[in-house]
């Protein structure tokens, strides 16, 4: 089967496209025939290598996080799935197959039935998306009706997710976006928008209780002005702490390095009283299929920049990589 593989780390030329076998799916693995997969910046990241002591990939490896597709084959220990079934799911954390392929290996555990309003383009376009906003917003940073959350990035593929998902738990939010992008941040839900061309958020914004990290660079650091004693910043981009090592399974010395690489952004934050956690999204077919029932409800929809069809998926990886979708790129097989 056809799929887009990773040869060796660090070169753009080390992706190619390749003839595999079929993959075999495992007793607890689904075998799914993907229709589409939506990119993340995590693929560009994994393909040149920058995820190498977290996600070790034994090479070649398939690229792709996220798909939608049917159910072609099931293991002997799937009880909750059968083929025919339409899918969509997240798999980027183990290594193995990926989504950009014909055919993918998708842990049961990790797949949730496609929402029926969506079709498969706008079904592959939310697992990583909707994970990550759901286990920041709710699980670390708890965010309760009325409370305020600065999501920046707001046109980007998890602000455009993270803003609706925010306004859905009944927050208040405040982004940052370029010019062109306010009109699309507004019509999601964004009360507060700054436009980071011609204004500084933190000169603007005041008195929030929770940030999702998704800009590098000093980003977060700023973002400590405008938060209150008591709250909480969750970085999507680092810099990774020493919890997240340890619940990674690393060894002291990774503990050692992440404590010291978040060393000076926890100093800062809790002299503001603030808590600093990085999150590492996971995988989770149940909440998953919590959040595809937001979508059926129309409470959240989906919000797509660009779809490139399979032969293009280099080039749909490169226009990611630019860092100005407005909304999330999907590459369709079928
Ligand atoms: N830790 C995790 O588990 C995890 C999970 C998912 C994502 N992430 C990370 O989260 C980050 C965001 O992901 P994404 O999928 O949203 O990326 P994305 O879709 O590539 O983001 C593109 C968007 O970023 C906006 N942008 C770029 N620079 C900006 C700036 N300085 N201020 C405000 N907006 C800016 C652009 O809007 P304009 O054109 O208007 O500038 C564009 O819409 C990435 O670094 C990704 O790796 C981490």
């Amino acid at each position: 089967m056809k799929a887009l593989v990773l040869k060796r780390y660090g070169k753009p030329d080390q992706v190619t496209f390749a003839d595999i076998p079929r993959p075999q799916p495992g007793p607890d693995e689904l075998l799914v025939q993907v229709h589409a997969a939506g990119l993340n910046p995590v693929d560009n990241m994994i393909a040149k290598g920058l995820f190498k002591p977290v996600l070790p990939l034994q090479l070649p490896a398939t690229m792709g996080s996220d798909l939608s597709g049917v159910v072609v084959e099931v293991g002997s220990r799937v009880t909750r799935f059968k083929p025919g079934d339409a899918v969509f799911a997240s798999i980027f954390d183990r290594s193995g197959t990926g989504a950009l392929a014909e055919l993918a290996r998708v842990p049961e555990s990790a797949a949730a039935p496609k929402p029926a309003n969506l079709d498969f383009v706008q079904a592959a376009s939310i697992p990583m998306v909707g994970l990550t906003s759901w286990q920041a917003l709710k699980e670390r940073a708890q965010l309760k009706p009325g409370q305020k959350v600065f999501i920046p990035a707001g046109a980007g593929g998890i602000g455009t997710f993270a803003i609706q998902l925010a306004k859905y738990f009944g927050a208040k939010v405040g982004t940052t976006t370029s010019t062109g992008n306010i009109d699309l941040v507004r019509s999601l839900g964004a009360d507060e928008v700054v436009d980071y061309k011609t204004h500084q958020f933190e000169d603007v914004l005041r008195n929030y209780d929770a940030v999702l990290g998704t800009v590098r660079g000093d980003a977060i650091e700023k973002s400590l002005r405008i938060l209150k004693a008591g709250s909480t910043v969750v970085s999507l981009v680092g810099p990774p702490d020493a919890a997240f090592a340890r619940a990674r399974g690393m060894n002291f010395l990774m503990v050692l390095v992440f404590g010291l690489l978040s060393r000076k952004i926890i100093r800062l934050a809790s002299r503001r009283g603030v808590a600093y956690s990085f999150l590492f999204v996971r995988p989770d077919g149940s909440r998953l299929a919590e959040i595809g029932g937001l979508l059926e409800a129309e409470s959240i929809r989906p919000v797509i920049d660009k779809v490139f069809p399979f032969e293009q998926a280099k080039d749909a990886l490169s226009y990611l990589g630019q860092g100005r979708a407005k909304g999330k790129v999907v590459v369709q097989m079928r």
